[in-house]
């Protein structure tokens, strides 16, 4: 596949920190959203913080993970990075498509739950409002660890080269001096 140019990986680069560091950023909002669900004795306070939280999941979350997704495939496609060829970009591979199933079906389900239960107060102290909520307090706490971790290796690139990897990198060595693709 014909590789990007320099300006061209620049575009992408900066489109995928953005998109990242976005979805990061809303992954935090929703926890402190699900923080403040928690801690709080306002039953519109409580309902309220469900319902954005269900917001940003329905939209924001979305168009970022799929925003990052898509410029960090093409930034493997369109370097040497590649997508199989080296384990750090197979670990954000699975990573990130585990959060963009994870997030929508179950953070979302429960989002869309906690927002039912929480209209009537009454029903704020019942097992079933307490129980959801407490799911979306650790699958927020769950999902902002995963992206964090997700940082963390982007930044390190640890693991070295795949089998695959090896082979490529043996049929066509790169010079010295240009370690990183
Ligand atoms: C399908 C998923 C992803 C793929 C295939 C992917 C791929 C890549 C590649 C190939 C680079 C290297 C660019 C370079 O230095 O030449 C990169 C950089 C980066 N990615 Fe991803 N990425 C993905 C998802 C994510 C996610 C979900 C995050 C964070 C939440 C993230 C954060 C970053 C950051 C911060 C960098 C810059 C690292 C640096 O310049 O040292 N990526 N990504």
């Amino acid at each position: 596949m014909k590789r990007v140019t320099r300006r061209g990986k620049q575009v992408l680069d900066i489109l995928h920190v953005l998109t990242s560091v976005g979805w990061i950023g809303v992954g935090l909002c929703q926890l402190a959203l699900n923080v403040i669900g928690l801690l709080t004795d306002d039953p519109h306070l409580r309902h309220a913080v469900h319902a954005i939280a269900h917001l940003l999941d329905r939209w924001l979350l979305i168009a970022l993970a799929l925003g990052s997704l898509t410029t960090g495939t093409l930034l493997g496609l369109k370097t040497r990075w590649g997508l199989i060829s080296y384990w750090w970009v197979i670990a954000k591979i699975a990573l990130s498509a585990g959060l963009l199933v994870f997030t929508p079906i179950w953070m979302g389900g429960w989002a869309i739950e906690a927002t039912a239960l929480s209209s009537d107060s009454d029903d704020a102290h019942q097992p079933a409002y307490l129980s959801v909520r407490d799911d979306l307090m650790s699958g927020s706490v769950a999902v902002v660890t995963t992206l964090v971790l997700i940082m963390v290796i982007s930044v390190v690139k640890p693991w070295g080269r795949t089998p695959r990897g090896r082979r490529r990198q043996r049929s066509s060595p790169e010079p010295a001096n240009r370690g990183r693709p």
